[in-house]
């Protein structure tokens, strides 16, 4: 007779739409053990160096939040960029520590909404859609308005989203598979609240004998809403695109990349 041990499930309360209250550190922590696999640094990174190489040259300062386990950071560092990253998650940044193998981005712990690292960079980076990992408009304008506060009078704001759509446009829950190693795999669920501007994904993260669910809130922003905050919290929006190689915003566009600086 052979006896199976039942698959284990954990489920992390990172964040809950309703009240807007997060554990901002918890989806980092949850998925930090995977999150490389989840996304590899492919060869778009190199066109994020060069974007960012072309709006301010390295050795500028740049200060990426939720910097993450350095897929950006890193690359950008070797360029030359010197990098200080920012992230809610104690796993992430010791991922990050990992992956640098010359030791040199620095980091700390904080959530870039609530709080600045009392410096001014060149260039800050938000990358990845992160700024619609704030559960709220008043927590991503309060995000802006510390991206304001530690850019120099000369620097520039990069950020990454998606465009609304992609989700807004779901009618109903949507489910996608991803491979991660030969014995794991991950099935991403979305369900919108159109009423919240909210996009509810579970990682369910399927393993040897274990089942894990890490759910996460994205409160996506329209662009015209994005343009009104980020005019709210002293920035103002100097060019938009497509994507890194700076193909022009059309009806089909799927994210944005919007480069920001600040109001006189
Ligand atoms: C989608 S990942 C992006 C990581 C990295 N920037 C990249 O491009 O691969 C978002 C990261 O932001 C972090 N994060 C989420 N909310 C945060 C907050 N309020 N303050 C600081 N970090 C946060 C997460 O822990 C995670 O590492």
């Amino acid at each position: 007779m052979t006896t199976q041990t039942p698959p284990t499930t954990a489920e992390h309360p990172a964040q809950d739409p309703a009240s807007g209250t997060r554990d901002s550190g918890a989806y980092g922590d949850s998925l930090a053990g995977i999150y490389d696999l989840l996304y590899p640094a492919g060869p778009e990174v190199a066109l994020v160096a060069d974007f960012v190489h072309s709006l301010r040259p390295a050795p500028a300062t740049l200060l990426e939040l939720g910097v993450g386990t350095g897929r950006l950071a890193v690359p950008l560092a070797e360029r030359g960029f010197r990098v200080h990253g920012v992230d809610s998650s104690p796993q992430m940044l010791r991922r990050l520590a990992e992956n640098d193998h010359t030791g040199t981005v620095t980091s700390s712990v904080g959530d870039f909404a609530a709080s600045t690292v009392g410096r001014r960079f060149d260039v800050v980076l938000l990358a990845l859609n992160t700024l619609f990992m704030l559960p709220t408009q008043e927590q991503q304008i309060a995000a802006l308005r510390n991206i304001r506060e530690q850019l120099a009078d000369t620097g520039v704001a990069v950020l990454e989203m998606y465009e609304p759509m992609v989700f807004h446009g779901l009618d109903e829950p949507s489910v996608k598979v991803h491979h991660l190693a030969p014995d794991s795999l991950v099935v991403d669920t979305v369900q919108v609240s159109r009423s919240q501007q909210t996009a509810l994904v579970v990682h369910t993260v399927l393993g040897p004998g274990t089942v894990r669910k890490v759910p996460e809130v994205s409160r996506y922003a329209w662009p015209s809403e994005f343009a009104l905050m980020a005019r709210l919290a002293g920035l103002r929006i100097t060019g938009r695109w497509s994507d890194w190689q700076r193909t022009p915003v059309t009806e089909q566009s799927q994210r944005y990349i919007c480069v920001l600086e600040r109001e006189a």
